[in-house]
């Protein structure tokens, strides 16, 4: 098997698609070898920490501009050696600069069916809108909110759902499952965009894709 690729991880909260990599790929395909976090305090940051996984806190305010903190945390990750960088519930929006220093990749996690409902409250904006499918998408990151090249999608019936908390725990095992998929046919080096349409990724049929998950 080749070298397990390096990738950072960012994250802001909860942490629980860290814990998924952690538990799946990291050590396998993939090493973390970085975890950046938005904010002090975080379950992450203890998720991180309990696997011996470097982190540091980029706040916002403890820098003088947004471009200053994408500065100095791409920075950490290039001298750390991430490949990949990866949002898992990263609740910052990330400039051009630090874009450009990751050219193989920067993908995100999106709790749903993009391009609809992208940005803040996505479940929340898809229950006000009264729809039956909900789902979750996995894709690289461009200068926009939510916008870049799909890379997986997984959709789930839920044509009773009320709350938004019960829509997000019906989701994330479907985010749980994508995260590391994507990571592995990233890693396994399965990703190319469509020369007939570069939005569109396609996934090399030899790579191990596994299933429901
Ligand atoms: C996930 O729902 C993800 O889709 C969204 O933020 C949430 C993060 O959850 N972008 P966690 O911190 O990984 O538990």
């Amino acid at each position: 098997m080749s070298e397990p690729l390096p990738i950072a991880v960012l994250v802001s909260g909860t942490g629980t698609n860290l814990q998924a990599l952690l538990d799946t790929v990291h050590g396998r395909e993939a090493k973390i070898v970085a975890v950046a976090s938005s904010a002090a305090g975080v379950a992450a940051l203890d998720r991180a920490a309990a696997r011996d996984v470097p982190t540091r806190v980029f706040a916002r305010g403890d820098f003088e501009s947004r471009a200053a903190r994408d500065e100095t945390m791409a920075a950490w990750l290039e001298q750390r050696g991430a490949r990949l960088v990866v949002l898992a519930g990263y609740m910052e929006l990330l400039g051009d600069s630090f874009l450009e220093r990751f050219p193989a990749g920067v993908i995100n996690v999106h709790p749903s069916l993009l391009p609809a409902f992208p940005g803040l409250g996505a479940i929340e904006q898809a229950l006000a809108y009264g729809v039956k499918v909900f789902g979750v998408t996995v894709h690289f990151v461009d200068g926009g909110v939510d916008t870049g090249p799909v890379i997986l999608q997984r959709a789930l019936e839920l044509p009773d759902a009320r709350e938004p908390t019960e829509v997000l725990a019906a989701l994330r095992p479907l985010e749980h499952a994508l995260l590391p998929q994507v990571v592995r046919l990233f890693a396994d080096g399965a990703l190319a965009p469509d020369p007939g349409n570069p939005r569109r990724m396609l996934i090399d049929p030899q790579a191990h894709v596994v299933g429901e998950g």
